[in-house]
């Protein structure tokens, strides 16, 4: 039949992108028929007869540059400086300057105007004429700092509420008879910070007089860490390789090192640890550091500043010392050449990250030295120069005991900085985790951030989704974190937020601050999956004001990214907003943590990994109940770290809220919660729940089909897809695992029982063998089943269901290596393709690579016969595990779709 189609649309993707595009750009709906292997005609007979084969060609290679044209890949991210597309744009956009005065001659206020020119022409369509002194008859905007903009304008004052380092003031100055638009920063990032903010006001619709008032950020230190290696790849990055590093080099092409410090700039961060803080000496080498100066000289124009990690044995392994104790007068003394060495080729370095003592990391430990020795040994050296130590409180014992039962990981970063209080140096921070475990779904807050009055205190937030479903699940973070930054944790009877505790309010404290851990990569969205940059957005717009509401950064963040539709506005926040409680709902609610394989990838389910070993992750669940025992009348006295109050909160059952209570406390099974159901019922239902959430994404994601553009709706769509088949995934496997584990049945028999399921066991199979899941419960009855000997195998079912619609769900494993392809076929005829080609952290059918391809509107009759048809590839044997058969409404004319 139509030939060209085939030549066009070499995949289902692409033809699906470019009817996106259709509805995107011209508003036609063109319907796609989902043919797969047996023709791939995308397009139907019918439409493409309606369209005429010489117009199909033509309207294709139209649309094929109009799509490319106006590609967005989300390499803009939040500065995509769109035009607005408003019901009206503000009326005092009318009276905006023409000409523009840059009073400071700084790399941040050059930044600042070009990006000024660069938003308002591309958002307003106007040409700003920049100009080398204030005109005499015309209006203007004027940047500087507080300080020029007063030289220049006697009259200019903002004593009233005057902006604190690094913030500035938006206003508008009458003089000489002209209104001059002015962003005073206090100092020059100050004065880029506000220029961002205009811009990130037009992209939303504000008016300039709403914009208008002060800002200062809430704390001094607002950095990123990136666990960048020196070979490329990136410690828990899921967003592509280094932009810093490559086979052991500086990049030579940095341009997206400049980018994504311009992005940092945007949200108001200022620096930026380039590698992983298991750190590797190298960096340190003369040569390396002469490279590093070219990152640095990347960031220079935008305000950030570079910091490194350095590993404390790195006198002795580069420096060939023979110890590395910092006690030593040859240690201290090495280090300080070093700092000497960096400032020299980097005069604005701005200090250090410190993991030591923890997990193979070396320490002082091994010389019987403490934090405060490591600390105070880096903080002198970097003093002179007003470098600053970040040190990590991530300090604790991976060889625990699981067999005592007084045991706590939780314990340590308290049991080991807290009695240091007072004794660190005033240019050292002790950087804490938000949570006492691992950044994992829901943990409390570290009740090491009270137990610091006289040391300067960071958070580290994850931006990356180590444990939050990587880039392969939404998880909207910012929910999370403002739970922990408004948690009051009343340290002396007061009340002490750990916002305040960051500021330096609470304890009076000089420096403080907010690390994100961000580990963007080379992908064209920096962090593979379109909607993580919402948290890395949330992380600077918290770092800078943690009062901002997650709804607030939410809306920006969807307004700036994809449009002010008020229908995308409220579609994407919502998902955005919901997605956290959904993940944990899915994942490990009560307090459980992320229920993930802990001494694996950290992504698909595997329950038993927490238990028996020295991790510390521990569940405790036995046959009777689950938990860990915090308490300190018969636990590890883990709660008798907080302040008072806080504690007794935790300690009493009447109290401690019920999505901590396994944190705390070990219960039966059948312990009623505050809602009155039992513990492993709501574990239950919180799964069913969640997983039929994550469901929801696809349905309202689709409701903007024709809103977004093409390439980032179709990128979303198909994640957003994968994720609804990943949390039934992780539904059924933690499910099986409590229901065994506890003997007590799900009260509504849902466990194993689905009526519209085949398991590959009970089908007819030709070439398919049986092969353990190398984690029972995430494969049906433990048992994948693999083609091992043949180039194809089969499995096939005839089913008397009635005449009807139906989706067909084919569950499959999908490993990192190989793309092994799977055709499912309708009485024999092709009805889809595809390849499992995803990029899974695994190579074994477990619940890191069990995945899920539906097809909805496939017509039944009694009697027909479904069958997999599975490829192996590369070691891939294209292993299944069951069908799902579930009948749906007949689709509508003109609307059906793959997937
Ligand atoms: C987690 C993570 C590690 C990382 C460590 C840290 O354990 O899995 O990759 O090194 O945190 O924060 O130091």
């Amino acid at each position: 039949m139509f030939s060209t189609q085939l030549e066009l649309f070499s995949s289902k993707a692409a033809a699906s992108a470019i009817r996106q595009a259709i509805r995107y750009r011209v508003g036609l709906a063109l319907h796609v028929e989902h043919r797969g292997a047996e023709g791939q005609n995308w397009f139907s007979e019918r439409e493409a007869r309606v369209i005429g084969r010489s117009r199909l060609v033509l309207l294709c290679c139209l649309l094929l540059t109009l799509v490319s044209a106006n590609a967005e890949d989300g390499s803009q991210a939040w500065l995509r400086y769109a035009p607005p597309v408003l019901n009206a744009i503000p009326a005092d956009y009318q009276k905006m300057p023409a000409a523009l005065v840059d009073l400071d001659s700084s790399p941040e206020s050059i930044s600042a105007q070009k990006e000024l020119r660069q938003g308002v022409q591309s958002m307003l369509n106007r040409i700003l004429r920049v100009e080398t002194k204030v005109p005499a008859n015309d209006d203007a905007w004027i940047l500087g700092t507080v300080e020029e903009i007063r030289a220049a304008f006697p009259e200019f004052h903002t004593d009233s509420n005057k902006p604190a380092p690094e913030g500035f003031s938006i206003s508008i100055l009458a003089a000489h008879g002209h209104r001059y638009w002015v962003i005073a920063g206090t100092d020059p990032r100050g004065l880029l910070y506000g220029a961002f903010r205009v811009l990130s006001g037009i992209a939303r619709g504000v008016s300039f007089a709403s914009m208008q008032g002060t800002q200062s950020p809430a704390a001094p230190v607002r950095w990123v860490n990136q666990w960048d290696n020196l070979n490329g790849t990136i410690e828990r990055g899921y967003g592509g390789r280094s932009i810093f590093f490559d086979n052991d080099q500086v990049r030579s092409d940095l341009t997206r090192a400049g980018e994504y410090a311009r992005l940092l700039a945007s949200i108001g961060i200022n620096g930026c640890t380039i590698n992983n803080v298991n750190a590797n000496p190298k960096l340190l080498t003369p040569a390396m550091i002469h490279e590093v100066a070219r990152i640095a000289d990347a960031f220079r124009p935008w305000g950030v500043r570079l910091s490194m990690s350095v590993p404390i044995d790195a006198p002795q392994i580069l420096g060939g010392l023979d110890t590395f104790d910092p006690g030593d007068p040859k240690v201290a003394a090495w280090w300080r050449e070093k700092f000497d060495q960096i400032y020299a080729a980097i005069p604005d370095f701005g200090g250090i990250e410190v993991k030591a003592d923890s997990e193979g990391q070396p320490g002082p430990s091994k010389y019987g030295r403490t934090p405060v020795d490591a600390a105070n040994m880096f903080a002198a050296a970097l003093k002179p120069h007003g470098g600053i130590v970040v040190y990590r409180a991530f300090v604790y014992n991976h060889h625990l005991d699981w067999n005592d039962i007084k045991a706590d990981r939780a314990r340590a970063a308290y049991d080991i900085f807290h009695p240091l209080d007072g004794k660190f140096a005033d240019n050292v921070i002790v950087q804490i985790k938000n949570g006492p475990i691992d950044f994992q779904v829901r943990e409390p807050v570290s009740p090491l951030f009270a137990g610091l009055h006289r040391t300067n205190e960071a958070i580290e937030l994850q931006i990356t989704q180590e444990y939050m479903g990587q880039a392969h699940h939404l998880v909207f973070l910012p929910t999370q974190w403002k739970e922990a930054l408004d948690f009051d944790l009343h340290a002396e009877n007061r009340s002490t937020p750990v916002k305040d505790i960051l500021s330096g309010k609470s304890f009076h404290r000089p420096l403080g601050g907010y690390v994100g851990v961000a580990n963007v990569g080379l992908d064209a969205n920096w962090m593979g999956h379109p909607m993580s940059m919402a948290n890395l957005y949330g992380f600077g717009r918290l770092a800078w004001n943690p009062n901002t509401t997650a709804q607030s950064i939410a809306e920006d963040w969807t307004r700036l990214t994809f449009s002010n539709d008020p229908k995308v506005v409220s579609t994407v926040s919502h998902m955005l907003l919901t997605s956290w409680s959904i993940y944990e709902r899915y994942t490990g609610p009560l307090g459980l943590q992320t229920l993930t394989n802990i001494t694996g990838p950290h992504y698909g389910p595997a329950p038993q990994s927490q238990e028996h070993n020295g991790w510390g992750q521990w569940i405790r669940a036995d046959h009777d109940g689950v938990g860990m025992d915090r308490t300190v009348a018969t636990g590890t006295g883990y709660i008798g770290q907080y302040p008072p109050a806080v504690a007794a909160m935790y300690t009493s059952l009447k109290t401690c809220p019920d999505n901590l209570l396994l944190f705390m406390h070990h219960v039966p099974y059948t312990y009623k919660l505050h809602t009155g159901k039992t513990v492993i019922q709501t574990i239950y239902d919180d799964h069913y729940l969640g997983a039929q959430e994550a469901a929801g994404f696809v349905t309202q994601w689709k409701s903007l089909d024709s809103l977004i553009d093409p390439e980032r709706y179709q990128k979303t769509l198909a994640l957003l897809e994968y994720q609804a088949g990943h949390a039934i995934v992780w539904r059924d496997a933690i499910d099986r695992w409590f229901e065994k584990m506890s003997g007590i049945p799900d009260d509504r028999h849902r466990i194993d029982h689905d009526p519209n399921r085949i398991v590959a066991a009970d089908m007819q199979l030709d070439g398919y063998k049986p092969i353990d899941a190398t984690i029972w419960e995430t494969a049906s009855g433990g048992k994948a089943y693999a083609c091992l000997d043949q180039t194809s195998c089969t499995a096939s079912t005839k089913l008397n269901r009635p005449a009807g619609w139906y989706s067909v769900a084919v569950q499959y494993f999908d490993y990192r290596r190989g793309v092994s392809t799977f055709t499912l076929q309708l009485d024999r005829q092709a009805i889809a393709t595809w390849t499992a080609e995803n990029t899974l952290p695994g190579e074994a059918p477990n619940g890191d690579t069990s995945t899920r391809f539906t097809l909805h509107g496939v017509p039944r009759r009694p009697g027909d016969t479904l069958t997999i048809e599975g490829h192996p590839d590369d070691g891939q044997p294209a292993p299944i595990d069951y069908l799902e058969i579930t009948p749906e409404a007949a689709p509508a004319p003109q609307a059906a779709s793959a997937h």
